[in-house]
C-alpha cells in the first residue's frame, strides 16, 4: 500500500481548493489532490464575473450586496454568512489583484464592473456594475492565478489522482483513500485535516453547463460516512446554456446589453420583471423562458428562445431602457466591442453552432448550472455533522460541494466565484490551524478494504447491465421531473425511475478489467455517486411543499415562510434509508419580503 502522511489535504484542485491549497500551506505541510490536471478544473468555465461591492464606476455597498443576496437566495440563506462574505469581498478582490490576476481595467485604470442579475442598486432598484471580470474568461485566470501561487508556495500536487473514499477515525477525519488513475494503484493519504473541494453535481441532468467531472464524488463519499447533506432540493438552472449542449453563455452578455427574445421577436422579460427585465435573478427568468416556450413561443416551435447581443438591439433597447454610460451618454456598442467583452462567447458561438453573435442571434435554453446544497459547513468551511451545528474535528468543505449556506435557494451570478475564494481562503486557515494543534489519528488497520470491495464488485459483476443506459435514463427523468418546474406527481416519477436505475446499477458489467487508466471503472464508480445524490435531491424536493427560489412546485405555487424557512438536512443511514431533518435558517436584520424584480 502506498501511504503518505500530510498536515492538510485538499481534495480537488478548482478555486477553492487552491484557494485553501494557497491558505493551509502559509503555515502547515499541504498537498492537493485532483482526478484532473489543475488547471482544467470547472472554475476555469466560470466566465462573467466575481462580485465585489468596489464601487470602482458607480455608488455600491458590501451591504448592498448582502440585500441582493439574501433576496436572491429567497431568504433562505444565513444572513451571518452572507454578511461575512460580502464584507470579505472587496479584500478579496483586491487580494486576487496583488497575485496578479489582470482584471479588465476601466480607462483611468480601475477594475472593471459590469451589471449582473439580481445585483442593484438599493435606492434606485436599477442594475449596479458589481461584477469584476477579465473579459468572459475570469475562471479561467482565477484559476491560473492560484495555480501559479500555489506552486510558489511549494504546495504538493497529486494531479489525475481520484479520491474514493474519506477515512475516519474515532468520528474525526483522518484521510482519504485515492485511486492513482495512471496505474490503478490506491494510495492511503493519512492526514490531520481533510478539505472536500470537489465541486458540484450537475451531470445528474441531461443539459448542464457541468464539466464531466462533475460527479458529486465530495458528497456522495460523506454521506456514505453517515454526514448529512443539505439542502440539496435546490439545484439551480442557468437562462443560457447553448440549446441542446448546454454550454454556458455568460449572464455577462446580458450586463452588457443582451437582451432575451421569444418566436415572436418579443422581448419577454419586460412581462415577469419589468423593473430589472434581462438581469433578473436567474430562476425567474429560467422559470419565464420554461414558459415561453411551453406556451408556443419559443423559435420556430422549438426548446429555445433567441439572446440577441448585434449591437443595433444593444442600442436598440438600451435607448427604450434610458440605460447610460456613467458619463451620461446614451449606451452604445459597436460590433468590436462586444467582441473584445465576450470574445469566448462569440468564439463558442461560431465554433458550435456557426451562428456568430455579432451578426445574429443566439439561440439558447436553460441548463443545470450549480448546487445550492451540499456538504453543511460555517463560515470557515468546518464539516456540521447534525441539525445543532456540531463540528466534525478535521473536516471542512469550500465552494460548490459546500453548503454554507450563502446561497440558500437560488444563487446570485457571480457569488460563486466569490464564495469560493473567501471560504477556500477560510478552509484552508481553519484547516492548518487545526492540523498545527491536532495529532495523526490511528489508522484502521486496512484504510482502502471498503474501497477495495467497491471496485471488486464492480469488476466481478457479470450482470448485463450498461451504466451508459442508466445514465441517460437518469439525465432525462431528472431534467423532465426535477428540473425548473416541479410537480410532486413529476417528483414521485422521478424517485420510482431513479430507484429502478439503482437496482440496475448493481448489475452493471465493465468491459475494461485492466488498472492503467482505467475510465470505464471510474466512470461507472461516479455514476454511483451521481444516482445516490439524485434520489437524495429527489426525496428532499418531494418533502418541501412550497415553491422558494430554484425549487418551483406547480402543485405549491408559493413560498410558504410559516412552515419552510428552514434548511433540509438529509441523512443517509447504512441500509441507504434516507432521513431528512430541519435546521432553521440564521437570521440578521433581513426580514422575509416578496421578492419583485
Ligand atoms: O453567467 C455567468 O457568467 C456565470 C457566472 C456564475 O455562475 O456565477
Amino acid at each position: 500500500m502506498n501511504t503518505h502522511q500530510i498536515e492538510v489535504l485538499v481534495v480537488g484542485a478548482g478555486g477553492a481548493g487552491l484557494m485553501a491549497g494557497l491558505y493551509a500551506s502559509k503555515t502547515a505541510k499541504t498537498a492537493v489532490i485532483s482526478k484532473l490536471y489543475p488547471t482544467r478544473s470547472h472554475t476555469g468555465t466560470a466566465q462573467g464575473g466575481i462580485g465585489a461591492a468596489l464601487a470602482s464606476q458607480e455608488e455600491d455597498h458590501p451591504e448592498w450586496h448582502t440585500y441582493d443576496t439574501v433576496k436572491g437566495s429567497d431568504y433562505l440563506g444565513d444572513q451571518d454568512a452572507i454578511e461575512f462574505m460580502c464584507e470579505e469581498a472587496v479584500q478579496a478582490i483586491y487580494e486576487l489583484e496583488h497575485m496578479g490576476l489582470p482584471f479588465d481595467r476601466t480607462p483611468d485604470g480601475k477594475i472593471s464592473q459590469r451589471p449582473f442579475g439580481g445585483h442593484t442598486n438599493n435606492v434606485t432598484g436599477k442594475p449596479v456594475r458589481r461584477a469584476c471580470h477579465t473579459a468572459d474568461r475570469t475562471g479561467h485566470m482565477i484559476l491560473q492565478t492560484l495555480y501559479q501561487q500555489c506552486l510558489k508556495n511549494n504546495v504538493t500536487f497529486y494531479d489525475e489522482f481520484q479520491v474514493v473514499d474519506l477515512i475516519m477515525a474515532g468520528g474525526k477525519a483522518a484521510g482519504v483513500v485515492a485511486v492513482e488513475l495512471a496505474t490503478g494503484e490506491l494510495h492511503v493519504f493519512h492526514a490531520k485535516a481533510v478539505i472536500f473541494a470537489t465541486g458540484g453535481h450537475g451531470r445528474i441532468w441531461e443539459i448542464t453547463s457541468n464539466a464531466y467531472a462533475f460527479t458529486g464524488d465530495g458528497p456522495a463519499i460523506t454521506m456514505r460516512h453517515g454526514l448529512p447533506l443539505e439542502d440539496m432540493e435546490f439545484f439551480q438552472f442557468h437562462p443560457t446554456g447553448i440549446y441542446k449542449l448546454g454550454i454556458l453563455i455568460t449572464e455577462g452578455v446580458r450586463g452588457e446589453g443582451g437582451i432575451l427574445i421569444n418566436g415572436k421577436g418579443e422581448r419577454f422579460m419586460e412581462k415577469y420583471a419589468p423593473n430589472v427585465k434581462d438581469l433578473a435573478s436567474r430562476d425567474v427568468i429560467s422559470r419565464a423562458i420554461y414558459l415561453e416556450i411551453r406556451d408556443g413561443n419559443g423559435v420556430n416551435g422549438q426548446n429555445y428562445v433567441y439572446l440577441d447581443v448585434r449591437p443595433e438591439q444593444v442600442n436598440k433597447f438600451a435607448a427604450l431602457d434610458g440605460r447610460k454610460n456613467l458619463d451620461g451618454t446614451p449606451l452604445a456598442v459597436t460590433g468590436e466591442q462586444i467582441l473584445a467583452k465576450l470574445p469566448d462567447i462569440v468564439d463558442f458561438c461560431r465554433v458550435y453552432l456557426g451562428v456568430d453573435p455579432i451578426t445574429q442571434p443566439m439561440p439558447i435554453q436553460p441548463t443545470a448550472h450549480y448546487a445550492m446544497g451540499g456538504i453543511p459547513t460555517n463560515k470557515y468551511g468546518e464539516a456540521i455533522a447534525d441539525e445543532k451545528n456540531t463540528i466534525v474535528p478535521g473536516l471542512y468543505a469550500a465552494g460548490e460541494v459546500a453548503c454554507v449556506s450563502v446561497h440558500g435557494a437560488n444563487r446570485l451570478g457571480t457569488n460563486s466565484l466569490l464564495d469560493l475564494v473567501v471560504f477556500g481562503k477560510h478552509a484552508g486557515l481553519r484547516a492548518a490551524e487545526f492540523a498545527k494543534k491536532a495529532d495523526l489519528q490511528p489508522l484502521p488497520a486496512d484504510p482502502a478494504a471498503p474501497v477495495r470491495a467497491q471496485f471488486d464488485r464492480i469488476r466481478k459483476a457479470d450482470g448485463k447491465e450498461n451504466a451508459f443506459d442508466i445514465a441517460v435514463a437518469m439525465k432525462k427523468v431528472m431534467f423532465d421531473d426535477m428540473g425548473i418546474f416541479r410537480s410532486g406527481k413529476g417528483m414521485e416519477n422521478a424517485l420510482k425511475v431513479v430507484r429502478g436505475l439503482q437496482a440496475r446499477f448493481k448489475h452493471v458489467s465493465v468491459t475494461d478489467t485492466g488498472a492503467i487508466f482505467n475510465m470505464e471503472m471510474m466512470n461507472v464508480w461516479e455514476l454511483g455517486n451521481l444516482l445516490d445524490l439524485a434520489e437524495v435531491t429527489t426525496v428532499s424536493a418531494l418533502a418541501r411543499t412550497e415553491s422558494r427560489g430554484g425549487h418551483s412546485r406547480e402543485d405549491y405555487p408559493d413560498r410558504d415562510d410559516k412552515n419552510w424557512l428552514k434548511h433540509t438536512m438529509a441523512h443517509v443511514d447504512e441500509k441507504g434509508r434516507i432521513e431528512l431533518k430541519y435546521k432553521p435558517v440564521v437570521m440578521t436584520k433581513y426580514e422575509p419580503k416578496v421578492r419583485t424584480y
